[in-house]
């Protein structure tokens, strides 16, 4: 299989981002929410990413289909944590263990280490997520807590798995960033 290609998302990927995260949202315990959020809303979930500086990445196959898509945000509002990112990483269900997931963070990564981010957080639901585990395991991520039982979904109560990647120095020099 070709390795999926990686770049900045379009507005016109949105239409296949939301299907995709809408199948994760009805079948999954990666989101907590419960309900797949309209396409006028993921429309304007990506422009307030991208207004905010961080990077909305899509992965495509040969023929252009959207496989996947990847995008940073602020891991908290306090402006204390503005050299941290959160990620989220979703593939389309036919296309997992493609390589897809593994391309798509590891381009998020660089470009968030180009911007001098200096931290990664992945907020991970739920502890049986091995998938998205094992993918950030391989990618450097740490274990960094399970808070358990912090939702409750598909009437059962589901963890947080926290994993950290320093980004470029890390913590070992204060931040560049404004
Ligand atoms: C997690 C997810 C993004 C992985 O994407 P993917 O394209 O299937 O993953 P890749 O094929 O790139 O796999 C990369 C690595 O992840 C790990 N991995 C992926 N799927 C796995 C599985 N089912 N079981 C165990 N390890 C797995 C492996 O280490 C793999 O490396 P390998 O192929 O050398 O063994 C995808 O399963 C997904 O979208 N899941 C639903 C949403 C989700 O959980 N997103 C993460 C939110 S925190």
């Amino acid at each position: 299989m070709t390795a999926p290609a990686i770049r900045d998302s379009r507005p016109e990927d949105v239409t296949a981002i939301a299907a995709i995260y809408a199948h994760w949202v009805e079948n999954g315990r990666a989101s907590f929410e419960l309900s797949p959020p309209s396409e006028e809303e993921m429309a304007a979930r990506r422009e307030a990413i991208l207004a905010g500086g961080y990077p909305h990445l899509v992965a495509t196959d040969e023929a252009g289909a959207v496989l996947g898509y990847a995008y940073a945000s602020a891991y908290r509002p306090r402006p204390a944590y503005r050299h941290t990112v959160e990620n989220s990483v979703y593939v389309a269900p036919g296309a997992t263990r493609g390589s897809t997931g593994r391309a798509l963070l590891e381009a998020l990564i660089a470009r968030c280490e180009a911007a001098d981010f200096r931290l990664m957080v992945a907020v991970i639901g739920d502890s049986a997520n091995a998938p998205s585990i094992r993918l950030h395991e391989a990618l450097g991520f740490r274990h960094a807590g399970v808070i358990p039982s912090i939702g409750w979904k598909h009437e059962m109560w589901l963890d947080t798995v926290l994993m950290t990647r320093p980004l470029g120095p890390g913590d070992t020099t204060p931040p560049t960033r404004p």
